[in-house]
């Protein structure tokens, strides 16, 4: 398993850039930024170099952790998969591909797509002393227009984008991405009711057009939760001093929740149900909602069942159950 938290090498590049910048100036453009996401707008906030480093401050390590939870689960259906090579659209800071880099030691290329200049910027800068990421290509431009001109890749990811673009134009980067895809399609949003509803909606038209879903579900059917119910999960991630003075936090760690799914060509070999939220420990018995090939149900382990009250007792929201 990967770990969640951003990797020593990533770090050391981000303190580096922050020396010479005001944490308080880093504090309110964060601030700002976040503002203008919480109004519903996008990335387009961030314009100049300080804004970006503000950004990546703020929320690189908590979409680094979501991104990385996804490819813990995918490898944990598929451990045989190997990529070689990444498409990472909307690649912002290079979250991801960063992810990525660490999750699969099998990739040598990586093809990093945005519009925004600013962040492009500090990617590039964030990466100028890895050796992993020495074959990094960074193209600017919309996601429609640089995706036509890629090649395929083994791996596609888009990391908290999808959100940023209107429906319309999702649904067609949705089948660009899948035309793109080689092997896997991971898209991960935030884990509100609006990310898991534009998860749902790419992952219905992408099984239309053959693909098959790797990780969270255990099946390709229509997703068996109702509004207000939605599917997301929770990663915990460790915050850095600079983290906490960027976003006026006390705690030294926050929870993400994140929505995603894994999308693959071939039909994967595991369907094993999984665990949708944190169960309830009682001295009676252990409940947990759990997503099965059949549907969504709430199982009771009673304690008198000694050996699966023990086993149930380390069932984590996420984890995968035989
Ligand atoms: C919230 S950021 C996420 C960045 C990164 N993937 C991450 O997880 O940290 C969304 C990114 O999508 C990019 N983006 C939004 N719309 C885009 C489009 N139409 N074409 C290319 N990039 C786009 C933005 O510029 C921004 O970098």
């Amino acid at each position: 398993m990967t770990s969640p938290d951003l990797p020593a090498e990533l770090k050391a590049a981000l303190d580096g850039k922050l020396r010479g910048f005001s944490r308080n100036d880093a504090a309110s453009r964060s601030a700002a930024i976040s503002k203008t996401y919480r109004d519903g707008g996008g990335s387009g906030a961030i314009r100049s170099e300080a804004d970006a480093l503000a950004y990546a401050l703020a929320r690189m390590p908590a979409t680094y952790a979501a991104v990385t939870a996804s490819l813990n689960a995918l490898v944990e259906i598929r451990p045989d998969f190997a990529p070689k090579n990444l498409l990472d659209v909307g690649a912002g800071p290079g979250t991801a591909t960063w992810a990525v880099a660490e999750t699969f030691p099998s990739l040598q290329s990586f093809t990093l797509l945005d519009t925004n200049e600013a962040l492009r910027a500090l990617a590039l800068g964030l990466i100028t002393d890895s050796y992993r990421l020495r074959n990094v290509s960074y193209e600017r431009g919309e996601a429609r227009a640089t995706l036509a001109k890629a090649d395929t890749a083994d791996l596609v990811v888009a990391s908290y984008m999808i959100g940023e673009i209107g429906d319309g134009e999702r649904r067609t980067l949705a089948e660009l991405m899948w035309e793109k895809t080689r092997d896997t399609l991971l898209v991960v949003e935030p884990g509100t009711p609006a990310g898991y509803a534009r998860i749902i909606a790419l992952r219905e038209r992408l099984i239309g057009l053959g693909a098959h879903v790797a990780a969270p579900c255990p099946h390709d059917g229509k997703c068996p939760l109702q509004p207000p119910d939605w599917c997301h999960f929770t990663q915990r991630l460790q915050r850095s001093r600079a983290h906490k003075q960027v976003k006026g936090a006390e705690l030294p760690f926050e929870d993400e929740r994140f929505a995603y799914v894994a999308l693959t060509r071939a039909p994967v070999a595991l369907h094993p149900s999984r665990i949708l939220a944190q169960p309830v420990i009682t001295k009676v018995e252990i409940t947990a909602k759990i997503c099965a090939p059949t549907g969504v149900a709430v199982t009771k382990v009673p304690r008198r069942d000694k050996a699966a009250y023990a086993d149930a007792r380390r069932w984590r929201w996420g984890d995968v159950v035989a």
